[in-house]
């Protein structure tokens, strides 16, 4: 068998190819980022064509600097910005409108439509979400109803819905040419259509959304041979034997695989995923149900979900909106330029607020301000706003676990960040953990592709390769520690009620 797999990470802000070999480490790694399109406030696209031709570039990339090709590689898996929702036509391989992303609330006014008859909560029971303009089935909602001739070519059957991993694996296996239109149950388990019992696809839901089952891409586990690149791709012939959203795929390369076990990414958004085995858990607290993974014939896994829309994505707004850093690194530098926030909390509420909150009326606040906050302590306040935000989440895990998370496994690209992971530890008076191979997304969905063609052979082969790389410790008192998070929910607090 060749010696590498390879994992595709379409993710928000990049698509990436990263090459691994069987202990789990980085061999080589392409990355191109594209382009984030703000058509309106509130509004976020991307462009499928451009995400497309990008995720080819990366392929050709990792490979190039590795020197390898593809009989070097033994299986692709794929993971993918979760929501996301692109729809194209299945005879031309055309998109019909630009993706719209996850982050993105033009679907209020469908959201409070399907809300009339039953609340947000209407659907919680069978998919696990409330109505949310998050999840991808009012942004199809909209495509049908805003694109002209999209719902008489949808009702005939022209038009096909994927999440991004979805379009990739339908591309990357031949397009209009026989690609193979599927997704996994994690992704699925995303656009408030499928029933966490069946893992199938819910016809009530469908009709009171309007969205013909047509469109939508067959339900796979997470763990199994989809399709084999077409001859058109450097990959061809090449298994694509994974697929995992990439919160679920995290979580998967943290080796978080039994009930109880988490972790937190810190990327564009912050996601903590707490695995609750084979049993469906309805939060009480302001999580999602979600599908933890499935690998092939085996049973499914469940998870409990925080997700917070705006973290890393709020130090890229201080960079290219307010120009207060030039790069996003430079943040650290500026944040330990002060003793502390001076005062100053930053509620980063751009899409409304999500977990434990679900409030799409708030809108983002900076308080607490004197004449004494400068820069320092701003840069400082986006820092602890991401921690902030996930002991709020950290809290509801604890409260619908009935028991205490003891230490948090956190990957992604902001734990590089020293101070944020202090602060983190000191705010959540618990530690936090990163592993050595922090790319955890990617690692996550290689494991499910090599796991299916047998690179690796079981869940213990994957758990060996997991080393811890370092540890920071709480260091901060207990009466700071909840003087600090009162300011914060005081700041939460003024953020609702700000889009009547
Ligand atoms: O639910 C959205 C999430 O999947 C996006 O993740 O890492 O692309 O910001 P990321």
């Amino acid at each position: 068998m060749a010696d590498y797999i390879l994992a595709i990470d379409q993710g928000t802000t990049s698509s990436r190819a990263i090459i691994f070999d069987k202990a789990g480490s980085i061999v080589s790694t392409g990355q191109l980022e594209h382009q984030q399109i703000f058509p309106r406030a509130g509004w976020v696209e991307h462009d499928p064509a451009e995400i497309w031709r990008n995720t080819g570039e990366v392929i050709g990339q990792a490979l190039g600097k590795a020197n390898l090709t593809r009989h070097d590689i033994a299986a692709v898996g794929i993971t993918n910005q979760r929501e996301t929702a692109v729809v194209w036509d299945r005879t031309t391989g055309e998109p019909v409108y630009n993706a719209i992303v996850w982050q993105d609330t033009r679907t209020q006014a469908i959201v409070d439509r399907l809300a009339t008859d039953g609340g947000v909560e209407r659907f919680k029971q069978q998919v696990g979400l409330p109505l949310a303009t998050y999840f991808s089935g009012t942004k199809i909602v909209w495509i049908l109803e805003n694109v002209p001739g999209a719902r008489e070519k949808a009702e005939a059957g022209d038009l096909l819905f994927g999440t991004t991993d979805t379009w990739v694996l339908w591309n990357l296996t031949g397009g209009v040419e026989g690609g193979v239109h599927a997704t996994d149950v994690t992704n699925a388990s995303r656009t408030m259509f499928m029933d966490l019992e069946t893992l199938q696809w819910d016809d009530e839901i469908l009709a009171a959304f309007g969205v013909p089952r047509s469109m939508l891409p067959e339900i796979r586990s997470s763990s199994e041979v989809y399709g084999v690149a077409n001859e058109h791709s450097l990959l061809r012939e090449t298994p694509i034997a994974g697929i995992l959203g990439d919160q679920q795929a995290a979580t998967f390369g943290q080796a978080a695989f039994d009930a109880g076990e988490a972790k937190n990414t810190y990327g564009t958004g912050n996601f903590l995923i707490f695995n609750t085995g084979e049993e469906i858990v309805h939060s009480k607290n302001g999580l999602l149900t979600t599908v933890g993974y499935k690998l092939g014939e085996q049973p499914v896994h469940y998870a409990l979900e925080g997700s917070i829309a705006v973290t890393g994505s709020l130090i890229q707004w201080l960079r290219d909106n307010l120009g207060l850093i030039s790069s996003a690194a430079e943040v650290e530098e500026l944040a330990k330029s002060v003793e502390d926030n001076g005062g100053a909390y930053f509620v980063p509420a751009f899409s409304g607020l999500f977990a434990p909150y679900w409030r799409p009326d708030a809108r983002g606040a900076l308080v607490g301000l004197t004449r004494y906050v400068n820069k320092g302590h701003i840069a400082r306040a986006a820092l602890e706003a991401i921690a902030f935000q996930t002991r709020d989440v950290v809290e509801a895990v604890n409260a619908d676990a009935g028991i205490d998370l003891t230490e948090l496994r956190v990957d992604g690209g902001a734990t590089a960040n020293d101070t944020l992971l202090q602060f983190q530890a000191d705010i959540l008076g618990v530690p936090v953990v990163r592993p050595v191979v922090a790319e955890t997304t990617a690692l996550g969905a290689a494991y499910a592709a090599g796991l299916a063609v047998g690179f690796w052979s079981n869940l213990d082969d994957l758990r060996a390769n997991w080393q811890e790389d370092r540890r920071w410790t709480p260091s901060m008192e207990a009466g700071e520690r909840e003087r600090l998070d009162r300011n914060w929910k005081k700041a939460v607090s003024k953020t609702l009620d700000w889009v009547d």
